[in-house]
């Protein structure tokens, strides 16, 4: 029977590294005695001198595999064949004060990419370490059998192979680098690859029994085979607009588009986009068969070159958006308003971490209105923050039964 994953760091000054890992990053020990390995064997010495070959406690563990050759955009890049440690942590902006409160030096500021947001951890006698925070999806969490359950779910059941969590350009992303432990720029774009956690959306976040799709091309696929979500508007946001002068609005993750189609038929001047092709090619239909003008956009939030302070009405209707250090989303959405515009968040209440986590969503990872209520400091005004009951008639988010709706109002000076 395997019992766990034992990985080697090969350093200059054997006792520095162990004593970093020991007294930085605090894992628990055992001690081989002075002469390691070849010494005492077995239950260890009980010593506690870094000189001595101390084994550590990392936590738990996960394994991926990446090709040793890959494109970065045009340049073909490759990598001997190695391997590579790194850490993951939940919140790296905390984890990082939290490890230079005991001493701990980074020789990179933190960067997004796109796997995560990543830093390099200097580690005394030996290579720097990653250490990063994940938008992938992790697996070091599983059940133990659960890889095994899945496989056996067989290719019919939608359910995402363990292992099988990055695909297309995802693939080669999160490369180990030329550098020690440098990762590539290709993969998951932190920020721009967001899981589902939206209006007509399962209760249980996940979609006949699939996974949250996590890249554009996932959400993509997630859409094309059939309609998703019921095909009527979310009623918060009919409620909060309904009597609005029409002006131009933008919908952000627009999903199959009822909401932008609604808008239109009110008069407002729309652009609409999304990361998932599959789900524009629904709203350009539905706008169609309305007779409505909708401008449909295939882009992420982050990548959008949408004008700034150009819309009346900004809406993210459970937009999946993920958090960043750097409040990139929040920052991104504040910034589309027009002065005298509002901001409309509509987001799930009540979310069960417990039950989400179970499938590989943590609501945690995602941008809330609460997120935005801090970013919106100066030059805001809330007009609406409260939770509301949600009336749903199908669709994939009929599990969902209360709302929080968030409008920021943006000051007409701002
Ligand atoms: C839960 S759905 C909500 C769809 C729609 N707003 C609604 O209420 O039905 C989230 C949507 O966000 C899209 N999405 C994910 N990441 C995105 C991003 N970074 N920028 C724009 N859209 C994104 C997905 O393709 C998906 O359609």
């Amino acid at each position: 029977m395997l019992t766990a994953l034992h990985a080697l760091i090969h350093s200059d000054d054997p006792a520095a590294t162990r004593a970093f890992l020991r007294d930085v990053l605090r894992w628990p020990f055992v001690s081989e005695g002075a002469e390691g390995d070849t010494g005492v064997g077995g239950a260890g010495t009980g010593g506690t001198d870094a000189a001595e070959w101390l084994i550590l406690r990392s936590g738990p563990s996960e394994v991926a595999v990446h090709p040793t050759t890959w494109q970065a955009g045009d340049e073909p890049r490759s990598v001997p064949r190695q391997h590579t440690v790194a850490l993951i942590c939940d919140d790296l902006a905390t984890t990082m004060d939290e490890l230079r409160g005991r001493g701990a030096e980074f020789s990179t500021a933190p960067r997004d990419a796109g796997y995560g947001v990543a830093v390099m951890l200097k580690v005394p006698g030996a290579d720097d370490l990653l250490l990063y925070q994940a938008a992938h999806a992790v697996a070091y969490s599983l059940p133990d059998d659960a890889g095994h359950q899945q496989r056996s779910a067989g290719p019919g059941s939608g359910g995402r192979e363990h292992g099988d969590q990055q695909s297309g350009e995802q693939g080669q992303g999160h490369q180990s680098g030329e550098q020690g432990h440098r990762h590539g720029e290709q993969g998951h774009r932190h920020g721009e690859h967001e899981h589902r956690h939206g209006e007509h959306e399962h209760g249980e976040h996940q979609h006949g029994g699939r996974r949250m799709p996590v890249t554009d091309d996932e959400w993509h696929q997630h859409y094309a085979p059939e309609a998703i979500w019921s095909g009527n508007p979310n009623g918060a946001l009919v409620a909060e607009l309904a009597g609005l002068t029409p002006g131009r609005a933008v919908d952000v993750g627009c999903g199959e588009g009822a909401d932008a189609v609604w808008l239109a038929g009110q008069g407002w001047q729309v652009t609409a986009f999304d990361v998932a092709e599959s789900a524009l090619e629904r709203g350009r239909a539905a706008a169609e068969s309305a007779g409505v003008e909708v401008e449909w956009v295939r882009a992420g939030l982050l990548s959008s070159e949408l004008q700034a302070g150009a819309f009346d009405l900004v809406s993210a209707c459970y937009p999946a958006l993920q958090r960043t250090p750097e409040r990139l989303a929040e920052q991104a959405l504040l910034r589309l308003v027009a002065p005298g515009g509002r901001l409309l968040m509509l987001a799930h209440a009540d979310v069960d971490r417990t039950t989400a986590l179970e499938h590989g969503f943590d609501p945690d990872d995602y941008l809330d209105p609460g997120d935005l209520l801090t970013a919106a400091s100066d030059g805001w005004s809330v007009e609406r923050h409260e939770r509301r009951p949600r009336r749903i008639d199908g669709g994939a988010g009929a599990g969902h039964h209360t709302d929080i709706v968030l409008v920021l109002r943006r000051e007409q000076s701002a």
